[in-house]
């Protein structure tokens, strides 16, 4: 045995490889950073078959001991998991400045990365990780998690199936509540959080790369909360282009919890789809379509239900719209849900996106639904719309 911290034992190394050589082992995961949301995380992971919580980590010991008991862990120091060679993955839930250092010493220890989001605070940071990660065929990917939601890939296949022609812009509204983030909280600081597009806004930056591809930041801007010194960045805004299509982005953080609520619009030539909250449980659709049409949208969508909201006959089935003739048959609203409620959906989003990283870890031919690449590709989104913001009019 090798004694770590006071009073802490570990099993000495065994010789026994990590990861890709020991695909018929479990998964085995050390933890750094025991707090608010890897404790909802590891409630998810702990579920997926073949994968195996050992060891915990955390600068304050309470957080620790409690998360080492609720999951049957070893309570250890950060060193000790990177020492380790049963871990075979690192799961990093910091405060968003530590990431990159902690990553960065993960993947030299030979261990694969799940980096809480985002992945670092810097394009060059992040960088670095997409480049070690890779030359030492380890993951190191950031928990970005809207991709994986169902009503994501639905939405994917009604942009790409042009039921409801092309698509000409996107908004999304994000009025969440601040109730829990006390005036010391890390995510006001903008040195450890990176600001509100680097904290949070990386999620959304991906959510729509993955719809639509890599996007550019045009404009942003950012509000500040009145009366407050240090100042305190209660709202950021940002107009981004993704292959031709203009995407508003809104974050705020000011509103009590009750009231959190959040809206993804997009908009086509022909009809409008809505995703509502912001790990979006349901929607609604509503579109000039003929029959045929109504009938795959519903395909598309999960649990969908229709509306007819008017009835076009002769004449009136003919329609113009940017020039384009067209015809339709009716004016209908689809309503879907992922029949899941906000946290249903969210442990769902966290396991699947594990399940996706680990299957790699398992078999290297297994193809990722999201990459280092991807998880790059939303620093440099976030750096960018961040610096316009500071640099702001
Ligand atoms: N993917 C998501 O949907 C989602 C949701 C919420 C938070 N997050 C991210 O999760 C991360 C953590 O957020 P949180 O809300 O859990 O924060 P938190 O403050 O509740 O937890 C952070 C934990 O890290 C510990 N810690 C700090 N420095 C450490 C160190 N050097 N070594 C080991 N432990 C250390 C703290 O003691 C604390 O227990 C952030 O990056 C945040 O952006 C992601």
């Amino acid at each position: 045995m090798l004694v770590t911290t006071p009073g802490t034992l570990v099993s000495a190394p065994s010789v026994q490889p990590c990861g890709l050589a020991r695909e018929a082992s479990p998964v085995r995961v050390g933890l750094i950073g025991c707090g608010a949301f890897s404790r909802f995380s590891m409630h998810h992971y702990r579920t997926l078959p073949g994968v195996s919580i050992d060891m915990v980590a955390d600068i304050q010991p309470d957080a620790a001991h409690r998360a080492a008991a609720e999951l049957g862990a070893k309570d250890v120091a950060s060193e000790t998991i990177l020492a380790c060679p049963d871990i075979d993955l690192v799961y990093i839930a910091t405060p968003p400045a530590l990431h990159f250092q902690q990553a960065r010493s993960a993947i030299l220890a030979g261990k694969h990365v799940l980096v809480e989001k985002p992945l670092a605070t810097t394009v060059a940071d992040a960088e670095e990780l997409r480049a070690l990660a890779t030359a030492r065929r380890r993951i190191c990917v950031a928990n970005l998690i809207e991709r994986y939601n169902p009503l994501a890939g639905a939405t994917k296949q009604i942009i790409d199936s042009k039921l409801l022609g092309e698509l000409i812009h996107g908004l999304f509204i994000n009025e969440a509540a601040d109730e829990g983030l006390g005036r010391s909280h890390w995510f006001w600081d903008r040195k450890t959080s990176g600001g509100i597009f680097v904290e949070h806004g990386v999620h959304f930056f991906d959510l729509v790369a993955s719809w639509l591809g890599p996007g550019r930041v045009l404009s942003a801007s950012r509000g500040l909360r009145p009366g407050c010194d240090p100042p305190v960045e209660e709202q950021v805004m940002c107009t981004c282009r993704y292959n031709g299509v203009l995407f508003h982005f809104e974050h705020g953080f000011h509103q009590p919890s009750r009231m959190d609520r959040q809206e993804m619009r997009l908009v086509f030539e022909r009809g409008e789809l809505q995703l509502f909250d912001w790990v979006p449980t349901h929607g609604v659709v509503r579109g000039l379509v003929d029959d045929a049409g109504q009938t795959m949208l519903m395909q598309m969508l999960p649990q969908a239900n229709a509306y007819p909201l008017e009835w076009y006959e002769g004449t009136q089935q003919r329609l113009l719209g940017r020039f384009k003739p067209f015809e339709a048959s009716a004016y209908v609203e689809i309503t879907f849900t992922t029949g899941l409620d906000k946290l249903g959906i969210y442990g769902k989003v966290v396991g699947d996106l594990a399940a996706d990283q680990i299957a790699w870890i398992r078999e290297s031919t297994h193809v990722r639904r999201l990459t280092e690449a991807d998880s790059v590709a939303s620093v440099m989104m976030a750096c960018a719309a961040d610096e316009m913001a500071l640099a702001g009019p």
